[in-house]
């Protein structure tokens, strides 16, 4: 995104040219096909069924069209933007996952790793990367078919990715090799407090909250033997286990936040719509994060240690690896029953400037510019500011 995100004065005008543009850009031969073979149903379907009600249907159809170029909010274009940003970031540190990890990666230490977790692993790797690249995509082009800016964060791919001999040396936007992961979503999950009510949580990996931890192989001499993997790649792989819920995690509270502040129909079902899919990445990641084997290990790289106790067994049902689904807890008024829910869901709280610095506080960001800060929460800010118009 350039900087100054400007907005059309002249959104109408603007309007037809982007969809022209967009209509152009889909009007294939597959697409013209399918155009004429619509047509020609429409035709057939004259002779059946009575004038009056084919043009009431035609009617109706103008109606929606009209309703679906409507121009959109500041408050909807603000959440949606920030959301493109938020998905663009996801988008880039599941793609730094997928090359080291996912299911066309080269068999390593690492992969044997992630396989600990679930025989699966490497293939919700893949999976999710897909997600958040259709996700940033998606959000981008309904900007642009609206006639707003879209969100471009590419001049700030910059950071080195991991220095591993098959994976591209190409700049990125996220660092996975100096995290600090909060794994208090876990406890979060299994406890019957609630976070928009004040409670706050421990958490289930305490030594994953101090210090910086890599969730990647930061070299060829991390990689290690994918047939007897030691304790040290093990422990990447395990941080990385417990990051993804971590984010995942994130974008559940963040939509469900958001959806709160739009006013357009369309764009509430796009919310919910894409945050229902952080909530099922989420629910497979806290899943998976609990086979993580119990191990100590030191990196002397950033001169941290980490260790990961066995959940499985003899845990309080604070942290017992098997309590995946979300404990009821108090929701709305503490006079209410307590009630299966995402959360938070609450403004300050994973809001979406509370998503942005639950980011920086990860390391994500760790090495970005100021430039960069300065425009993810400028977007954010923008985002949290929207409020629904009812008329
Ligand atoms: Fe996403
Ligand atoms: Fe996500």
């Amino acid at each position: 995104m350039q900087s100054d995100i400007h907005h059309s004065d002249n959104n109408d005008a603007k309007e037809t040219t982007e969809s022209s543009q967009l209509a152009t850009s889909f009007s294939g031969p597959s697409r013209l096909a399918r155009r004429s073979f619509l047509r020609n149903l429409g035709l057939g379907a004259a002779l059946l069924v009575p004038g009056a009600a084919l043009l009431s249907e035609s009617a109706k159809a103008r109606d929606l069209g009209k309703k679906n170029n409507k121009a959109l909010t500041r408050g909807d274009v603000a959440i949606l933007q920030l959301l493109a940003a938020a998905e663009l970031i996801e988008a880039d540190l599941w793609q730094q996952y997928t090359e080291l990890g996912g299911v066309d990666a080269p068999t390593t230490g690492y992969t044997a790793g992630l396989q600990i977790l679930d025989g699966d692993q490497l293939q919700y790797i893949s999976d999710n990367t897909d997600d958040e690249l259709s996700h940033a995509a998606f959000l981008n082009a309904y900007l642009k078919s609206k006639g707003e800016q879209q969100v471009d964060l590419s001049q700030f791919k910059n950071l080195a990715p991991s220095q591993v001999s098959f994976v591209p040396q190409t700049g990125r936007l996220t660092n996975l090799k100096q995290l600090t992961v909060d794994t208090s979503w876990w406890t979060r999950y299994r406890s019957t407090t609630n976070p928009d009510f004040g409670a706050t949580f421990p958490n289930a990996v305490p030594s994953l909250n101090t210090g910086q931890h890599t969730a990647i192989p930061r070299s060829n001499a991390e990689l290690d033997d994918p047939n007897n993997p030691s304790d040290h790649i093990k422990a990447i792989a395990f941080t990385a286990g417990f990051h993804f819920g971590f984010i995942e995690q994130g974008g559940t509270s963040l939509y469900a936040t958001l959806a709160q502040k739009v006013t357009s129909l369309e764009v509430l079902r796009i919310l919910i719509s894409i945050g229902g899919s952080e909530i099922m990445h989420f629910q497979t990641w806290q899943d998976k994060a609990g086979n993580a084997t119990p191990l100590t290990d030191f990196d002397p790289i950033n001169n941290s240690s980490v260790t990961f106790e066995d959940l499985a067994t003899g845990q309080p049902e604070t942290l017992q690896s098997n309590l995946i689904m979300p404990e009821p807890c108090e929701f709305i008024s503490p006079s209410l029953p307590a009630c299966a829910i995402i959360r938070p869901s609450g403004p300050g709280q994973l809001d979406a400037t509370g998503a942005i610095n639950s980011f920086i506080s990860d390391g994500l960001f760790v090495g970005q510019s100021a430039q960069f800060l300065q425009l993810i929460k400028s977007l954010a800010r923008a985002a949290d500011a929207a409020e629904r118009q009812t008329d």
